[in-house]
């Protein structure tokens, strides 16, 4: 099993090139299914999820051809999606259980033949992450939906017909699935309490670009006039807001300067604003954003919400920076209850967290001492790396299968702007 190793102290310098997002390559990889036409995607990160969700397409009929494209680095590809001809309406449990993310094809598959049969999601250890707004949302767009033997059989053999549909909480996976959905039905669906998050918008405009009508998008209410059809078409993801924010973290809690080659700042006010609270120097360049750290962080307190709340995909690496900070800081967690996983690990290292409930309160230490920790998911694992990084002495992450699902070429991102790490097989 591969473990990596990490010898901390050293200050970041240098430039980091962000990849595609992972969170939405993988809707705009579902969004395929709905389509006769090629969707070619541009800027694609070369992660496991994405190999999961490409099974998942390959099973279903859809071929996804990967095209290097001669002029392009080590990162990232593009994929040629092609669902001409769909085999199987089926998502079967030994995939699904790897990603979660692969309900995303229950409403696309829905929308184009009529019916879907997937399995019951599993994926992240961090809480229970019930699909019930998903099937919900459909039911309201005319499906009929059992729950059978652990799947989702939905049918709506006339197709689904527009809707009012107002979700009850806000879900980034729900909306989703219900815009791609929506896309073909017949008539008017009016998408309230929609979730806002940047990869949305991408996956609406992707859409568009396929045909579909969708007003609103960026809001929590979208309005989507279905058409018969989506062609092809040519789409480039967006940056990963959330591995930026993990970069930006890495030269914060290591006292460094890194330039995030590719960020946009206007994606993730919420994490700049925090480490501008923790006294790192933040500021936006042509070529992406520059982040400075001090020689400490400050304390700082954050409560996770929905965009453009605090991501909840950023809380462990804050943590993990509010774990060397000067003074203590309380950090709420309000989108999962199971997701401090990282707290024992971190504990491990020389920090000093009390959970109680859904707030950690973090008192900084002067410094980390490496360990050996384990990764339980994919945010937790990074923290562990980033801690890794300004911890005295050795630090081994164990079980880095979970980074590799989320962070492209992690090390050696972090290789090229100075860090002591390197990933190892025992
Ligand atoms: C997506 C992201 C994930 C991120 C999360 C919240 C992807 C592939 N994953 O996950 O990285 O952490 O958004 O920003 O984009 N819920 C229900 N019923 C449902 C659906 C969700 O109760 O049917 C609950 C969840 O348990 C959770 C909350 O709603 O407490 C938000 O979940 P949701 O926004 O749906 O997260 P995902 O789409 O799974």
């Amino acid at each position: 099993m591969d473990r990596i190793r990490i010898r901390g102290g050293r200050p970041l310098k240098g430039s980091v090139p962000i990849s595609g997002a992972k969170n939405a390559a993988l809707p705009l990889m579902a969004a395929a299914l709905l389509s006769e036409g090629e969707l070619s995607l541009r800027r694609v990160p070369r992660l496991a999820d994405i190999a999961t969700m490409a099974a998942l397409l390959g099973q279903h009929g859809v071929q996804v051809l990967p095209e290097a494209p001669p002029s392009a680095g080590p990162l990232g590809q593009t994929l040629r999606l092609n669902a001409a001809n769909i085999l199987s309406t089926r998502a079967p449990y030994d995939i699904v259980r790897k990603m979660r993310a692969s309900v995303l094809v229950l409403g696309p598959l829905l929308a184009r033949m009529g019916r879907a049969e997937v399995s019951l999601p599993g994926g992240c250890a961090i809480g229970t992450r019930p699909v019930d707004l998903h099937i919900a949302g459909l039911a309201k767009l005319g499906a009929s939906i059992e729950l059978v033997d652990g799947y989702i059989r939905a049918s709506a053999p006339g197709g689904l017909k527009g809707a009012v549909v107002r979700l009850p909480k806000v879900s980034v996976g729900a909306t989703e699935n219900l815009l791609m959905a929506a896309s073909l039905a017949k008539g008017t669906t009016v998408l309230e309490n929609a979730a806002r998050e940047p990869e949305i918008a991408d996956l609406a405009h992707c859409l568009v670009a396929m045909g579909a009508r969708i007003d609103g998008i960026g809001s929590d209410l979208m309005t989507i006039e279905g058409v018969p059809t989506l062609r092809g078409a040519d789409y480039s993801v967006m940056p990963d807001r959330i591995e930026c924010g993990t970069y930006a973290v890495a030269a914060a809690i290591t006292g460094g300067e890194l330039l995030l080659d590719g960020a946009r700042a206007e994606l993730m006010e919420s994490t700049i604003g925090a480490l501008v609270e923790a006294g790192a120097e933040v500021a936006s360049e042509p070529a992406g954003l520059r982040v400075r750290g001090r020689l400490r962080p400050r304390p700082g307190d954050i409560t996770t919400a929905p965009y453009p709340g605090f991501a909840t995909d950023m809380q462990a690496q804050m943590m993990a920076l509010a774990a060397v900070a000067e003074g203590a800081s309380v950090l709420t967690e309000t989108i999962f209850e199971n997701r401090f996983m990282h707290v024992p690990e971190l504990l491990r290292l020389g920090a000093d967290i009390r959970v109680s409930g859904a707030a950690a309160l973090v008192r900084g230490v002067d410094h980390l001492v490496g360990a050996p920790v384990m990764a339980t998911d994919l945010r937790a694992s990074v923290s562990l790396v980033l801690a890794g990084l300004v911890a005295r002495g050795e630090t081994i992450v164990n079980r880095i299968y979970h980074l590799d699902r989320g962070y492209e070429r992690l090390e050696a991102k972090l290789v090229a702007c100075g860090a002591d790490i390197e990933r190892f097989s025992a």
